[in-house]
């Protein structure tokens, strides 16, 4: 992979210019010149990027081809895709746009062939999933598997979480899928008050087999279902394993026919493609998780294929290193108008923030610019009546994805049609925002007396000049679901690669665990103090206060 600081290349010292002269002006004067008018759309099908509402034009977007020209992402790009092994820091390959191609055309990784291996799992998981959903793999006393818990964290849980509430509308038989990730136990304990061990299907997702947090809740699942009238024989009816580590899963218990491998070359948080989507296909049907590759595929192509106007994730990666680099705004909104979104900010924080949340470069260098993006979320319209008056009139420079679909999988009276004027409404009042002379128009027409009117005005003024990204789609389907993840992947992926980071490792992440490790010696068995005296004063203060 190259390795050059963005900041040394002609194309970012354009954009720093650009920047000081567009910042100054205001969105709505930037959307009205009328050689922009209608412009800054990007389509892929029934999935469209309307981008008009943000401070950039064609100057900046002939700039950003030049940056990403300079730091050679077309490279990049190819370098992933054919399976170099751009994971510098862990030695390994980023091959997660393998496991959604359909081909039958070998793939050679390190001496295997990696398409053969894909294929296997994958019919694996069809095998198994139609086996729970049509009732040829039952419980130990023979009813059908009514509930599917997946147990696993970050990667292993916000994916196929977040797909399953997406995909709700798909749902098989009734089958319903609970996801299990804090080691608090009260998440373990509340989800089994709701099911009944005979009919309980346990998914333990754990790439490395070895994550605290999962293993914890595996061992009191299973401790739950032997108490509960499950007997040690039938622990392999009931409980499977999503790993990359067999001889882990194996030691649990899980029979070798109940584990579904997958492969070092999948990141944690690029995963949901893999045999982590097994909770999917147990609950959606396998058709449906094929649907969604289908549709990420689709999108590989395009982001693969398409120049920079036309290239939905690279135009929302150059938008947000525009604002986050060049603008200096703070934060990044998802804002799906979709119940059934409800967990994609979260999702996107794990991939998003543990991928690009560095600040050493490729050369083992500090940067000297922002990478990374703080980023958060809510469904529209909940959001509205919560952080939306931040957005309006707060300090801070946010930036935003709105997302819609045109349909709905449950149409009520005209609920729809009421959330998506909401879903219209705002970003529009974003960049419009309100004049003090209408504002003071508006209190006349209401009647309110002059000094009224003055002491209020500044309260209910409004600047505007607040940008936002569009996308919406047809029906949010398996295959647009498949598009969302893969082009915010590819987001990410261009940005890492513009700001020179590696975007997949997460060497961040491992600090707090080792030093929990230790906390949890001292606490429980009074071992070493831990160097930190106040972690130890505050340990002291738990201790009092526990029962
Ligand atoms: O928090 C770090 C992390 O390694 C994530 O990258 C990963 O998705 C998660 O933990 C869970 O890891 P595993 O699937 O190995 O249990």
């Amino acid at each position: 992979m190259h390795r050059i600081n963005p900041t040394s290349t002609p194309a970012w010292k354009e954009l720093e210019s650009l920047s000081n002269e567009l910042s100054n002006k205001h969105l709505v004067d930037i959307v009205s010149t009328h050689t922009r008018k209608f412009k800054y759309e990007a389509n892929l099908k029934d999935f469209r990027l309307n981008y008009m509402r943000n401070h950039l034009d064609d100057r900046v977007l002939d700039a950003f081809e030049r940056l990403f020209d300079q730091t050679k992402l077309a490279e990049a790009i190819e370098d992933q895709f054919n399976g170099k092994k751009i994971n510098e820091t862990e030695g390994r390959a980023v091959l997660h746009t393998a496991l959604r191609k359909n081909t039958n055309t070998p793939f050679i990784l390190d001496g295997e062939n990696i398409s053969k291996q894909i294929e296997g799992v994958l019919s694996q998981m069809e095998h198994f999933s139609n086996g729970v959903i049509k009732g040829d793999l039952k419980g130990y006393s023979g009813k059908l598997f009514t509930d599917i818990v997946n147990i696993g964290i970050g990667g292993s849980d916000l994916g196929p979480l977040m797909v399953y509430e997406a995909l709700n509308a798909y749902r098989k038989r009734g089958l319903k899928a609970h996801f299990v990730s804090n080691v608090d136990g009260s998440h373990l304990a509340r989800t089994l008050q709701e099911i009944n061990p005979e009919t309980t299907l346990f998914i333990v997702a754990s790439k490395t087999f070895t994550t605290q947090e999962t293993m914890a809740n595996a061992h009191s699942a299973r401790e739950w279902f032997l108490s509960n009238g499950g007997a040690l024989k039938d622990i392999e009816l009931h409980f499977a394993a999503l790993s990359t580590n067999i001889p882990a899963a194996e030691d649990f218990g899980i029979h070798s026919s109940k584990i579904f491998g997958f492969w070092d070359w999948v990141g944690g948080r690029y995963s949901v493609w893999s045999a982590i989507g097994l909770s999917l296909c147990c609950t959606l049907g396998y058709e449906t998780f094929e649907k969604m590759l289908r549709g990420a595929e689709e999108m590989d192509e395009h982001f693969r294929h398409s120049t920079l106007r036309e290239n939905i994730p690279m135009l929302l990666a150059a938008i947000g290193i525009w604002y986050t680099n060049f603008m200096k705004y703070t934060s990044h909104a998802i804002l799906p108008y979709d119940q059934n979104l409800s967990r994609l900010a979260a999702y996107l924080q794990q991939a998003d923030m543990e991928s690009n949340g560095k600040s050493v470069d490729r050369n083992g260098e500090k940067v000297n610019y922002e990478t990374g993006t703080i980023l958060w979320g809510e469904p529209g319209t909940n959001g509205q009546h919560a952080f939306y008056q931040l957005m309006h009139q707060g300090t801070p420079k946010i930036t935003s994805d709105f997302l819609a679909s045109a349909n709905t999988h449950y149409p009520l009276g005209n609920q729809h049609e009421l959330l998506l004027a909401n879903f219209l409404a705002q970003p529009q009042a974003l960049m419009h925002g309100l004049s003090k002379e209408q504002v003071q128009l508006n209190m006349a027409k209401e009647g309110k007396d002059q000094n009224r009117i003055k002491q209020l005005t500044p309260y209910r003024t409004f600047e505007g000049n607040r940008p936002s990204n569009i996308l919406i789609y047809s029906l949010l389907d398996p295959i647009q679901v498949g598009r969302i993840i893969a082009m915010y992947e590819h987001k990410i992926f261009v940005q890492g690669c513009v700001w020179n980071i590696y975007s997949y490792d997460q060497w961040g992440v491992e600090l707090g665990k080792k030093i929990a490790t230790q906390v949890l010696d001292e606490m429980v068995s009074g071992g070493t103090p831990n160097s930190d005296p106040i972690t130890t004063r505050l340990i002291q203060n738990l201790q009092a206060l526990r029962q």
